[in-house]
């Protein structure tokens, strides 16, 4: 009787001591969780700003990323938004400054706006009818609405750079990370733009010296608007300089502001001397509203 005993003791006494390890290890889990939360919202405090909520980082001592995105009323809008918004959100010290191509702020923008998470100024000007054809450059008017914000907004002793971030692209977070050291200006490889793969700057010994591009290589500076970044203070030292119209065909738009503010010599190769693909012009598919009934529409309204 006793020696069954015993050998149901010694059986069982491994997996026991099993048992007390895991329970072990389980508590000593469930007591760094809240330390980790902490930490999380300490670090959002210092990205929104919050006085004395600098983490160890000090992530006030970096340069602001202003991104500036016009954007007007389609479908996809909303969608393309709350893309960008997802990215955004995890990107320290940033500023995102929307633009509408409206006579309003509309009412959907403004409350996306508000529970998006991204620290943000919204903007609006309408671009007249007449510029609304094929084949005219786009966002100009509201591109250049966001460079008088800041020239008003921001002076000499504010550190930032600015981009010109499209709604229909893709960002990848190591994105932001490059362009945050921009001096003067930046530049570097997009995804799916001049009928390429890829366009990019050719680098030759830490310098730009041309372009690799599908169309157009005569511009002076063959880059999409998602291929370059601006230090805050050449924006402030060019107080003239902007997008232009008259005289502007398109796809010239970013090398005539280009050629405003600085020289293929001085361009900062960014993305490993512009090697790699750190932003796509992806756009979204119009989608198909053929069924989209004339009469007889839903019985509540519902924002997309
Ligand atoms: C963080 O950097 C800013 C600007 O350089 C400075 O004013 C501030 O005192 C620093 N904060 C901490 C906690 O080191
Ligand atoms: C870019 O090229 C320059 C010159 O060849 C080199 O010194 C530098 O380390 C390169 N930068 C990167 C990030 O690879």
């Amino acid at each position: 009787m006793k020696s069954v005993f015993f050998s149901r003791f010694f059986i069982l006494l491994p997996w026991v001591l099993i048992v007390i390890i895991m329970i072990d290890v389980d508590s000593k889990r469930t007591i760094r969780a809240p330390a980790a939360g902490r930490a999380a919202r300490a670090q959002r405090g210092a990205r929104s700003g919050a006085p004395g909520a600098a983490g160890a980082h000090n992530q006030s001592a970096l340069p602001v990323i202003y991104a500036i995105t016009p954007t007007y009323t389609r479908p996809v809008q909303k969608a393309e938004l709350t893309r960008l918004a997802h990215a955004f959100r995890q990107v320290p010290r940033f500023h995102w400054i929307l633009v509408e191509d409206s006579t309003t702020r509309t009412d959907m923008v403004t409350r996306f706006l508000a529970g998006c998470g991204v620290p943000y100024t919204h903007l609006h000007v309408f671009t007249p009818r007449r510029f609304k054809r094929t084949g005219m450059p786009r966002a100009t008017e509201q591109r250049n609405a966001a460079l008088a914000w800041l020239r008003q907004r921001r002076g000499r002793r504010d550190a930032g750079v600015v981009f010109f971030a499209d709604d229909d692209n893709t960002y990848s977070l190591e994105l932001f990370e490059e362009m945050r050291s921009t001096r003067g200006v930046s530049v570097w490889p997009v995804g799916f733009v001049g009928g390429r793969s890829y366009e990019r700057p050719l680098v030759s010994e830490g310098k730009v010296i041309g372009w690799y591009t599908g169309w157009r290589p005569d511009r002076p500076f063959a880059t999409d608007m998602a291929g370059f970044a601006v230090n805050l203070q050449v924006i402030l030292a060019n107080p003239r300089a902007q997008f232009k119209r008259r005289g502007s065909q398109p796809g010239m738009q970013e090398s005539d502001f280009l050629k405003q503010i600085t020289k293929v010599t001085d361009l900062e190769p960014k993305a490993n001397n512009c090697t790699r693909v750190l932003v796509w012009h992806t756009r979204t598919e119009k989608p198909h509203l053929a069924n989209e009934p004339k009469h007889r529409k839903d019985t509540v309204v519902i924002e997309v």
